[in-house]
């Protein structure tokens, strides 16, 4: 008699478990690399010099158990890369299987590399169609290291795509505790775990115990509200970064960009977007003949950048990097100048 209440009641414990993980969000993760998945046989002790991408997104996942407490978690390997060497292909990739899923999960986790982050982060923003969450996240430390940031840095990001307060918010990077919206956040340090922020707008949030705390919004459309569609594109338009210094040299730079193909180039300019002389007129020739479209940006990490009025075009306060990732976009719908800048006013 005291065998079947036992097992009544072993069998009543599993039932109610398995009802409440049922009740708990589905969360994808797709693994694409990154210090996150980074190993070192060289000790705890060491965080350079290990190899990113080394760990599966089955490994991530097992080693967080505190995850099947907040979510129904599923995991997908995307590829497993340093994101220094992130490419067209993998975004695409992304941004097709990132549309495919939502339509079945509540919330979306993207494990990546830091060194690049905000490049697929602004990207995704701009061509997921669902308001439902998308998180990007990393990590610093490999995860062999000792405090490696990797494990509570899953969990946060876990946490927030399974969250209904993060619907809508588009795509965010969760990183150290705090909530990043795709469009402003950038890495601004080679080594500590604080390396993101938003120099123009601020962080949006932040994620205490597992809950997010929402202060900011995106202001600029994204998601449901970008008019940018990527699916069924097998390639995006070549835009190129030339970068201006004292006695620049990246007029030879340019002139390559164009005979290997970019249809846009963005310079990382001085102060407000100023451009050297040695590539200035080049430059304002490629634009005027209307051979490639080319954005001024500023290499100062933050600010607006005025029109010059010369038929360059400004990047708003987008960073080199975003604003290429912008032009890509934009020239997947017009070649018009006038169109691309009223993009940039508005994105
Ligand atoms: C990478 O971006 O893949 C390496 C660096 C990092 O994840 O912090």
């Amino acid at each position: 008699m005291k065998k079947i209440s036992l097992l009544v009641l072993a069998m009543l414990f599993c039932f109610s478990a398995a009802v409440y993980a049922q009740q708990l969000p589905k969360v994808a993760i797709l693994a694409t690399g990154g210090t996150i998945a980074g190993s070192t046989d060289a000790g705890g002790t060491v965080t350079t010099g290990y190899k990113a991408g080394a760990l599966t997104v089955d490994t991530l996942i097992n080693a967080v158990p505190e995850l099947t407490k907040i979510a129904q978690i599923t995991g997908e390997q995307i590829c497993n890369i340093d994101s220094s060497n992130m490419t067209d292909e993998v975004w695409l990739k992304l941004a097709n299987r990132i549309n495919t899923l939502l339509q079945t999960v509540d919330g979306i986790v993207i494990t990546h590399g830091t060194d690049t982050m905000e490049e697929t982060a602004f990207f995704l923003n701009l061509v997921v169609k669902s308001n439902k969450p998308v998180v990007l996240v990393g990590a610093m430390r490999p995860a062999t290291a000792i405090s490696a940031d990797g494990p509570k840095n899953l969990y946060n990001a876990v946490a927030l795509a399974g969250s209904p307060l993060a619907k809508g918010k588009g795509v965010m990077v969760a990183m150290d505790d705090t909530i990043y919206g795709a469009r402003d956040v950038t890495k601004t340090n080679t080594m500590l775990t604080s390396t993101f922020k938003a120099p123009n707008s601020g962080a949006i949030g932040t994620i205490i115990d597992g809950t997010p705390h929402f202060y900011a919004a995106q202001s600029r459309p994204h998601t449901t509200r970008s008019e940018f569609n990527v699916a069924g594109l097998k390639s995006l338009p070549k835009v190129d970064i030339l970068y201006t210094y004292s006695n620049d040299g990246s007029k030879v730079a340019a002139e390559a960009f164009i005979k290997a193909g970019a249809k846009g180039l963005v310079v990382a300019g001085s102060g407000a977007g100023s451009i050297h002389e040695n590539q200035l007129g080049y430059l304002r020739e490629l634009a005027k003949n209307k051979q490639a479209i080319v954005v001024r940006s500023s290499r100062t990490g933050s600010g607006y950048v005025p029109n010059a009025n010369d038929g360059t075009l400004n990047a708003d306060n987008l960073n080199p990097q975003k604003a290429r990732v912008l032009l890509m976009l934009a020239l997947t719908k017009t070649n018009d100048p006038k169109v691309i800048q009223s993009i940039f006013d508005k994105y």
